[in-house]
Order: structure tokens, then sequence, then C-alpha cells
């Protein structure tokens, strides 16, 4: 059985200090739990200018960290933009691509995606890669047509056997209170596991994301196919973030 994901977005909160603070805590601990390292793995998806706090803070530990997103070039005239050649210098494991709110505020597009992940792969950084639909999608029906058209779309031509973990996050879950309910959960991860095992995808896995707080994080948990979570609001706080990955 593969470890269970638990992955926080910290989205643009947390300063450098506050993040390191945040880091020495749940560093104490975990770290020292074997048991914890052997069933779970915990991504931190900082604020740029926090990465190198979070870097160093969990220095020699097994937590993957690393940005919110990257541009598509490893460098040249892109003011602003953030390279992964340098995340990945700096230490960064893991860049988190596509979140819905780049999508949505930033024009994040499916092809500008397929760039990134592939560039993620060249440089052996491991994408988490997220998905979902808003929720006149939802009303519509087309909840599974939108996430596989966003798997088709910017996973195409990618190397099928490297890892990619892929986070389900329904937008109008996100930072709402709403949680999708387990059935819902449960059957948009059958399917979306079924395509990316008929894509030919052989290492993955599919978190859930949206509205995960302490008190649901259990039973969401337990449904077929969610490997994990990608958590806002209740990654935050270390007793939250805490409460959740000891499910
Ligand atoms: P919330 O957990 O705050 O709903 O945010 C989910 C999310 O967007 C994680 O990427």
């Amino acid at each position: 059985m593969s470890k269970k994901i638990f992955a926080a977005n910290w989205k643009l909160q947390k300063n450098p200090l506050q993040a390191k603070e945040f880091c020495e805590i749940f560093r104490a601990q975990v770290v020292p739990q074997t048991y914890f390292w052997d069933h779970k793995e915990i991504f931190i998806f900082p604020q740029n200018f926090s990465l190198d706090s979070v870097i160093h803070a969990m220095k020699d530990t097994p937590v993957f960290t690393g940005p919110q997103n990257i541009h598509t070039e490893k460098s040249g005239a892109f003011t602003g933009e953030n390279s992964a050649v340098f995340a990945k210098e700096m230490g960064a494991k893991t860049i988190l691509l596509g979140h819905s709110e780049r999508r949505q505020y930033f024009g994040e597009t499916h092809e500008a995606l397929n760039k990134k992940v592939k560039l993620c792969q060249e440089l052996d950084l491991l994408p988490v890669f997220c998905i979902g639909e808003t929720l006149a999608e939802r009303e519509k029906g087309e909840t599974e047509k939108v996430c596989f058209e966003q798997i088709t779309q910017a996973l195409n031509g990618i190397d099928k056997s490297k890892r990619i973990v892929v986070a389900y996050e329904p937008v109008w879950a996100i930072g709402t209170g709403k949680v999708a309910t387990v059935e819902q959960v449960k059957e948009i991860h059958e399917k979306l596991y079924h395509k990316m095992a008929d894509l030919n995808f052989s290492n993955f896995q599919l978190l859930y994301g949206g509205s995960v707080k302490p008190d649901n994080a259990k039973q969401l948990l337990e449904v077929p196919h969610v490997d994990g979570f990608l958590i806002g609001g209740a990654s935050l706080e270390v007793d939250s973030f805490m409460k959740i990955c000891s499910q």
C-alpha cells in the first residue's frame, strides 16, 4: 500500500519567519516518529519568499517542498517569473501546478501547464498537478468531462512512467467550507483512477482537496483511490495540520 500524502498549500500566507516557526514545531513533533514516515508523505508549498525558510527548517527530513508555480522557461527575459531550475538548486523537490486559483486569476492554460509538467519531469521535480470543476460545470453535469480534459491536455506527451500526483479540487469546495460528500469524492476518484490507468500512467497518486479539516479527514481518507489531501486553510496551523496528518 502506498503512503498517504498530506500536502499543505499555504497560498499567499506565512512570511519566512512564520514559515520557519511552523516547520520547527512540526519537525519536533513528527521527525522522531519512524511510524509516521513509514506511512505518510508530507508536502509543503509555501509562498516563494518563504521557500528558503522551509527548505532549511526541513533539511534532512523526508518532507517534500517547492513553489506553488513555475514559469514555462528555465530562464530568460521574463520579469517577475520564477525558475524551476533555481527552485531545484535551492533544494525544492516538488512543484504545485495548475491550481484553480492560478487558472482563474492568472490565466493558466492547458498548453502552459503541459510545458511546466514536462519541465518538472526534465528536472526530476515531482509535479503535483491540480484539476477540478467549477460549480457551474458540476451543475451542468460536466465534472468528468472537465477533469478528463484537464488531464489529457496538460499531461499530453509526458513520460508516463515517472511519478505524478494529481490533486482533484472541486473549485466550489475551496475555502468555502463546502466539502464534497463522500459519495461525490468516491464517484470522481474512481473515474480519475481508471482514466489515469487507461492512459497508461504507472506511478500516480490521487489527492482530494477542498475544505479538508480535522473533522472530515478520516472519512474522506477512507474513500477508495484517495491517496491523501491537498490542504489550504487547515494547513496553516500546526495543530490542525497535525490532526489531519494523524488520520
Ligand atoms: P481549503 O483547504 O482552504 O479549502 O483550500 C484547498 C486548496 O485550495 C488547497 O490547494
